[in-house]
């Protein structure tokens, strides 16, 4: 299946950012959308930025419950992008066990999640695909329950690529990428903030929501990779 024509493409965490972008680029290689995000107006704005014919269904997907009714109502599966995820920020000693289970729940029991629900419908021609991050190959001080839920995914994607076969699941592992997340975090001053980060990089500037969009459709079409994490960051691992 090297196009997307015709195929169900289910995005988590699709109301925004790279989500957002994996969505657009899906629908305009002709597949039929449904978005998951929690916050309402957001997830009608990705709606309405996207088109009527796309499905946003309103969940977290943490929740398996409400997980459901993003697959209900879809007769076939093709591809399950999963972009939600949290990076919780601080010191081992003061995590609460609650942070690392929810940094978890996001990430990875999603995953489960999303499986479980999709699996009775999917195409065995079909992909899921998984978000990692930085923080699973280069660790930070206060930063490493992200971290713990990252290379979770990792190894995740590498186990469900031998369980799901000929299903593929592939993962892909963002550098510093120019969302709403980065504004939320660094407001006016992101670009300067990320100087010091992107100057070093051997492609020395933010990525963009479209550089991972396209990733991710090339991981959904292309049907011979499985298993693999495939790192769009500017070559940030190099430097
Ligand atoms: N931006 C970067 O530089 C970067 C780098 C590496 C990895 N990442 C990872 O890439 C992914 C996408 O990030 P982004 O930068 O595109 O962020 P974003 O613009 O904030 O988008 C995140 C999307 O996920 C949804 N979401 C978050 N938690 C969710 C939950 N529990 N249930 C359902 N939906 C949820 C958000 O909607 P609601 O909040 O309304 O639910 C939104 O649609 C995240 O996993 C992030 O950790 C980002």
């Amino acid at each position: 299946m090297l196009t997307l024509e015709g195929a169900n493409v289910v995005v988590l965490g699709g109301s925004s950012g790279m989500g957002l972008a994996t969505a657009a680029l899906a629908r305009r290689l002709g597949a039929s959308v449904t978005i998951v995000g929690r916050d309402p107006a957001r997830l009608a704005a990705g709606r309405a930025s996207l088109g009527d014919d796309v499905r946003a269904v309103q969940a977290d997907v943490a929740n398996r419950d409400e997980l459901r009714a993003a697959f209900d109502g879809l007769d076939r599966i093709d591809h399950v992008a999963l972009l939600a995820g949290e990076q919780p920020a601080s010191k081992v000693s003061d995590t609460q066990h609650e942070e690392l289970v929810r940094a978890l729940d996001v990430r990875v029991w999603a995953a489960y999640s999303a499986c479980a629900l999709a699996l009775p419908k999917m195409n065995p021609e079909g992909s899921f695909t998984l978000c990692s991050g930085m923080s699973a190959h280069r660790p930070r001080a206060g930063r490493s329950a992200g971290g713990v839920a990252t290379g979770a995914a990792e190894a995740l994607t590498r186990g469900l690529a031998v369980e799901l076969g000929p299903i593929r699941v592939n993962a892909i592992c963002p550098g510093a990428i120019d969302t709403p997340l980065l504004d939320r975090v660094f407001g006016d001053t992101k670009v300067q903030s990320m100087r010091a980060f992107t100057d070093r990089l051997p492609v020395p500037r933010l990525g963009t929501v479209d550089e991972i969009a396209d990733a991710i459709c090339f991981l959904m079409r292309n049907t011979f990779i499985t298993g693999v994490t495939l790192h769009v960051d500017g070559g940030a691992l190099l430097v």
